[in-house]
């Protein structure tokens, strides 16, 4: 999208040991080159650490989940001022794993993405068809129902992500050709655009889903393809490092 600065996100998901979370950090932080934005969402027990390895600057930290509330008495989770407090300025919220292991949402994820606004966190909103949903022709009305009722009201003032992820292509090396890609993301544009006007123009909305050094520029050559929210590849410096060259 003209005049927006694509990101390119790492989502570690849950692997890597500590060692291995902040030397991945090191390379990236090492190798980044101006152009894209690069952001890495390491699991919550290596966010200070690899916020350490971070401290150059150039590469921005996000977490990969965080509550609808504040603080309070939920154990094992983690509040949006908590990773706000620790040097993060993302948060990936809704992603389809945490839709399928933690039963979250559309109502949950909008919940999470509103805390994400007030603790002034960057929410990167995931959404995406099942394979069962796209064989039966229904991704696109999917994917704009899951923007309706995850995005909250703020989030285009805020600079809100949107992240496609066809959850059929995550972790699988099976893409949706680019121009089903297209075609989703001019969808998700349009949705951005009726819903916030103007701001919705200017908003990134990221390809995720088996991004890797050999797909990734054609795929971000794609109108209102502005960046990839990258899993398996993201843990490897090099292949990230790859995929951001190739915007
Ligand atoms: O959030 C990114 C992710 O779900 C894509 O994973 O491994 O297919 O790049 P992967």
């Amino acid at each position: 999208t003209p005049g927006v600065r694509p990101l390119i996100a790492g989502n570690w998901k849950m692997h890597g040991t500590l060692r291995e979370a902040t030397a991945l950090a090191e390379a990236v932080q090492t190798g980044a080159k101006p152009g894209a934005e690069l952001l890495v969402c390491p699991p919550f027990p290596y966010l200070v650490p690899v916020g350490g390895a971070l401290a150059k600057g150039g590469v921005a930290l996000g977490g990969q989940d965080c509550h609808a509330a504040t603080k309070g008495a939920h154990t094992g989770d983690v509040a949006a001022p908590m990773l706000r407090d620790v040097g993060a300025t993302y948060v990936i919220l809704g992603h389809s794993e945490r839709r399928a292991d933690h039963g979250e949402t559309d109502a949950v994820v909008r919940a999470k993405a509103e805390a994400a606004l007030a603790a002034g966190l960057i929410p990167i909103v995931c959404v995406g068809e099942s394979e069962a949903q796209r064989l039966a022709g229904e991704a696109e009305p999917v994917v704009t129902g899951q923007l309706a009722g995850s995005l909250p009201d703020g989030f285009a003032a805020a600079g809100g992500v949107v992240a496609y992820e066809p959850v059929w292509a995550i972790g699988t090396g099976r893409t949706p050709t680019e121009p089903d890609i297209a075609a989703i993301h001019a969808a998700i544009r349009g949705n951005l655009e009726s819903r916030f006007s103007e701001a919705g123009s200017a908003l990134r909305i990221l390809y995720g889903g088996s991004v890797k050094p050999g797909n990734a520029a054609s795929i971000l050559a794609l109108a209102h393809v502005d960046g990839a929210l990258v899993g398996g590849a993201s843990l490897v410096a090099a292949d990230f490092l790859a995929i951001a060259a190739g915007v």
